[in-house]
C-alpha cells in the first residue's frame, strides 16, 4: 500500500492548532450556538427554562454539562420542522431518515450548513489520503440518507472527479470502478464485502484494482474487518462517522497516516462522553454514550444530542482535535443474552478469526420455552468445502470463549447470507412481542 499521508501545508490551519487555540474557538461558537438554539427554536427555550438555564449561564466548555440533552423522540415530537431555527424559505435542503422504526426524522441546511459541511468532508477525504484530481467513486445511497450527497458535496471541494453511482447494481459498481479508475471508494464496510464478491465472482483480482483507499461507514465495524478488506484489495481502509442528527457523514474520521480512532472536527461539533445510565459526563479515556453538540450549524442547531453510539473519547494523534475509538455499537443494538451483553462487532470479530467462512454475516434472536436464543447464520468462503459441521463448531468455541455467549451457528453455502447495497441489517429479532 502506498503512502497517502497529506502534507501539513495541505491541512488547514485549525487541524494542527493548539488546544488552547480550539477550545477558545469552540467556547466562543458554543456560546453563539447555545443563544441561537434558544431564540429561536420554541423546544430549546422550554427545555433550557425546564432545567433552570439560560445561554448566558456557559462560561466554560464544562458548564455544558448542565444543559438539558436532546433525544430522537425529542425530533419526531417537533416533526417535520419543529426544530429549525430558520424561516423555512431560507433551508436550501432536507435530508431524513428512512423511519422503518416510526416517524422519519428530519434535518435541514442553510447553504451555509450545507458549505460548512463540504468543507469537514473535504477534510475527511483529505486525511483519508485522496488528493484534487483523484477520481472518486462514491456508493453511499443518495437522496434522503445524508451519506451520498454528504460526501458528494465534500469531494467537490477538495476538487475531486466523483462518481456519483450510489448504491445497488454490484456488476456495474466493478465495471465502473475500472474503468473510471477510481482511486478511492466511499461505501458502507457491508455493501464493499458485496463488491468484493463481485470481482470474484468477475474472476478479476481485486488486488489489481485502482483502488488505493476505501473510506468506511455508516455503520459499526471492526479492525479485524479493516485487516480482512485491506488485505483483499491492497488498499488504505479508513472509518468515517457521522449522524444526519448533527449533520452527516464528515463529524469525525480516521487520518490514513495512523488509522488510530477517528479525529472529531472539534471546531464544529463538540463532543461529551456520558454514562448512559446516569447521564453524567465521564472523562476522556472512558467507554459510554457519545453525545454532540452542534457549534455553527444554522437551519438546524442540535444541542447535546444522544446518539447512542457507544465509544470513548482519546487525545489527538495526527491531528489536534480529540480522537473517539471505532464505535463498538449502539445502545439499541446491544444483545442481553441470558445476562451477557453482546454486539454484533464481538460477533464479526471471532468470523474473521475462521478463514473457511465468509466474513457475512446475520443474528437472528429466537425465544422458544422463554429462553432466548442466538443463531449466527454465517457461510462457506469461496472454494471452501470444509465439512459445515466442522466450521460451525470451531465459530462457536471462539463466540463461547471469547465472547462468553452459547450460540447456534447455520453454515449456509457460499452466497447463503443476505447482502446489504447500503446499511447491514444485522440483527433480525423473531422473539415474540411484548
Ligand atoms: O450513517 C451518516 C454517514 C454516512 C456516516 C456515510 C458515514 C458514512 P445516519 O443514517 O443518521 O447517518 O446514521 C447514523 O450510523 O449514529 C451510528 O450508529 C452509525 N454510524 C455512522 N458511521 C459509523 C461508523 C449516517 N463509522 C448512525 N462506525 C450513527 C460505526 C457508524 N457506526
Amino acid at each position: 500500500m502506498k503512502d497517502l499521508t497529506p502534507r501539513r501545508d495541505e491541512l488547514e490551519h485549525i487541524e494542527t492548532a493548539s488546544r488552547d487555540e480550539i477550545a477558545a474557538v469552540q467556547l466562543e461558537r458554543m456560546k453563539w450556538s447555545l443563544r441561537h438554539a434558544y431564540d429561536k427554536v420554541p423546544h430549546y427555550k422550554a427545555s433550557f427554562e425546564a432545567a433552570g438555564m439560560h445561554p448566558d449561564d456557559l462560561h466554560s466548555l464544562e458548564d455544558l454539562a448542565k444543559f438539558p440533552f436532546t433525544t430522537k423522540q425529542d425530533l419526531r415530537d417537533n416533526y417535520p420542522f419543529g426544530l429549525f431555527a430558520v424561516p423555512r424559505g431560507e433551508v436550501a435542503r432536507i435530508h431524513a431518515s428512512s423511519g422503518t422504526t416510526g416517524q422519519p426524522t428530519v434535518v435541514g441546511y442553510t447553504k451555509a450548513d450545507l458549505d460548512m459541511w463540504a468543507t469537514v468532508v473535504a477534510r475527511s477525504l483529505r486525511a483519508s489520503g485522496l488528493r484534487p484530481g483523484d477520481v472518486l467513486h462514491n456508493a453511499y445511497g443518495y437522496g434522503l440518507f445524508t451519506g451520498g450527497l454528504g460526501i458528494h458535496g465534500g469531494a467537490e471541494k477538495l476538487g475531486l472527479t466523483v462518481v456519483p453511482v450510489s448504491g445497488g447494481m454490484t456488476q456495474r459498481q466493478v465495471r465502473l470502478i475500472e474503468d473510471f479508475s477510481a482511486r478511492g471508494i466511499t461505501v458502507t464496510p457491508s455493501y464493499a464485502l458485496s463488491i468484493l464478491d463481485e470481482y470474484q465472482a468477475q474472476g478479476l483480482d481485486p488486488r489489481k484494482s485502482p483502488l488505493e483507499v476505501g473510506i468506511f461507514g455508516a455503520e459499526p465495524w471492526t479492525n479485524a474487518m479493516r485487516r480482512e478488506i485491506e488485505d483483499a484489495f491492497d488498499m488504505h481502509a479508513v472509518d468515517i462517522y457521522g449522524l444526519s442528527e448533527v449533520i452527516g457523514p464528515g463529524v469525525a474520521n480516521e487520518c490514513v497516516e495512523t488509522k488510530d480512532g477517528l479525529h472529531i472536527w472539534e471546531d464544529h461539533f463538540y463532543p461529551e462522553v456520558i454514562d448512559p445510565e446516569t447521564g453524567e459526563v465521564l472523562p476522556d479515556g472512558e467507554l459510554g454514550e457519545l453525545v454532540f453538540t452542534s457549534l455553527t450549524k444554522e437551519a438546524f442547531p442540535i444541542i447535546r444530542y444522544r446518539t447512542r453510539d457507544l465509544t470513548r473519547l482519546m487525545p489527538g494523534t495526527a491531528r489536534s482535535m480529540r480522537r473517539m475509538e471505532k464505535v463498538t455499537g449502539r445502545t439499541d443494538d446491544m444483545i442481553i443474552l441470558r445476562g451477557v451483553n453482546v454486539f454484533p462487532t464481538q460477533i464479526e470479530e471471532q468470523l474473521m478469526a475462521v478463514p473457511e467462512l465468509a466474513p457475512h454475516f446475520q443474528i437472528e434472536l429466537t425465544r422458544p420455552d422463554r429462553m432466548d436464543e442466538m443463531h449466527i447464520h454465517v457461510e462457506l468462503a469461496e472454494g471452501v468445502e470444509a465439512s459445515a459441521v466442522h466450521v460451525s463448531h470451531v465459530f462457536k468455541g471462539l463466540v463461547k470463549s471469547n465472547v462468553g455467549v452459547t450460540v447456534k451457528v447455520h453454515v449456509a453455502e457460499t452466497g447463503g447470507v443476505a447482502r446489504s447495497e447500503g446499511k447491514a441489517v444485522r440483527i433480525v429479532d423473531n422473539r415474540p412481542k411484548g
